[in-house]
């Protein structure tokens, strides 16, 4: 135990740890070592942004996707998925009620899909910095050429999320289809902070054949790549996957390794995110208090929610609502946070 302890307070010096350090901090972890590890988290992000909770709104603009991720609902081959692809008015209007809602960073997330070439992104991207020349733009739409992700940064996007899914090339192929590169996904990692992107990693929690060496590597990954966001939720299986039967990962892994990723990358913009909440009624505070510092509620019209369907059950009401500002201020505010306005961006970053 005290070893342990030890360990914690080396991350918390900024030391790396080695696989076999993560790995056993992993299996050993108890309640009172993540205690502990939550404190320290608390403290480096209370540090660095007080109290302050970062807001973004999430438009999911498309729900076609022409890859077939083993564990997602809109992967290419579910005949069931319902799709959907929003125009650039909807879009649009997305991003215009969400500045009058208080949010200054815009996510557009979606599937793989062809139809959103740089030809339509562009002049989109380009538009909404016309009209919302203070907030920052976040693009999470997979994988594209160097020259596409540079191109569309020259438009003003700011930001670009690609969680790398699984840093060990073996568990990578496993839970994606052979066409999918684990090679290309790291590729476009670091073309994306090469160009100046501030740069979102991360994976799931809980994963099927998931193992605490994965995870061990999943850290020692964003240790190396030194990403400006992570992004990791726990595993919630989906009704039309084949993973339809096998457990959701665990809340109380996923916020010891919110606390490790804190402590690792103290600056690091950290959700607790929409799976974290959907798993658990109070897992967005609780990844509050592991040492998250960032909410990203749904901004897509209410219409498409249902369709744009990861996984089971997936919230997209409540305080998951970026309408509902006042009901997650509420909810911050009782664990002694609260939600801002700022756009949040990543030291040294924003333009
Ligand atoms: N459970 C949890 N997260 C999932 N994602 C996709 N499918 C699932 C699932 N079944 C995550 C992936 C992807 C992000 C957009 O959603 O990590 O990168």
């Amino acid at each position: 135990m005290s070893a342990h302890i030890q360990w914690i307070d080396r991350l918390h010096r900024g030391e790396v740890l080695s696989a076999g350090e993560f790995a056993e901090l992993i299996d050993r972890r108890t309640p009172e070592l993540s205690e502990y590890l939550f404190s320290l988290a608390r403290r480096v992000s209370r540090a660095r942004f007080g109290n302050q909770i970062f807001t973004r709104g999430l438009i999911e603009i498309s729900s076609f996707c022409k890859n077939n991720c083993r564990y997602c609902g809109i992967r290419r081959g579910n005949p069931n998925a319902q799709r959907y692809r929003l125009s650039e008015e909807e879009i649009l209007c997305c991003c215009d009620m969400g500045e009058r809602l208080g949010y200054k960073t815009f996510v557009l997330q979606g599937g793989e899909d062809a139809f959103f070439t740089d030809g339509r992104l562009i002049p989109l991207i380009q538009e909404i910095k016309r009209r919302h020349p203070d907030c920052a733009l976040t693009l999470s739409l997979g994988e594209r050429s160097r020259e596409s992700y540079q191109a569309l940064f020259d438009a003003g996007a700011d930001r670009y999320l690609l969680r790398h899914e699984a840093a060990d090339p073996q568990l990578y192929r496993a839970l994606h289809p052979p066409e999918m590169e684990w090679e290309n996904r790291v590729r476009c990692l670091y073309d994306l902070k090469e160009i100046g992107y501030q740069v979102g990693a991360g994976f799931m929690v809980g994963a099927p054949g998931q193992t605490s060496r994965h995870l061990a590597r999943d850290l020692c990954f964003l240790a190396e790549l030194k990403p400006q966001m992570v992004g990791i939720g726990p595993f919630v299986p989906h009704h039309d996957t084949e993973y339809r039967d096998r457990p959701a990962g665990s809340v109380e892994l996923t916020l010891f390794l919110l606390g490790l990723i804190r402590l690792m990358l103290p600056d690091v913009l950290l959700p607790a995110t929409t799976a974290l909440g959907t798993v658990c009624p109070d897992g967005r505070e609780r990844g509050v208090l592991a040492g998250a510092n960032v909410v990203m509620p749904n901004l897509s019209p209410a219409e498409v929610r249902k369709k744009y369907s990861l996984y089971d059950n997936k919230l997209s009401t409540g305080a998951e609502d970026a309408g509902h500002w006042s009901e997650l201020q509420a909810r911050m505010q009782a664990i002694g946070y609260e939600l801002t306005s700022q756009r949040g961006d990543a030291p040294g970053y924003g333009r």
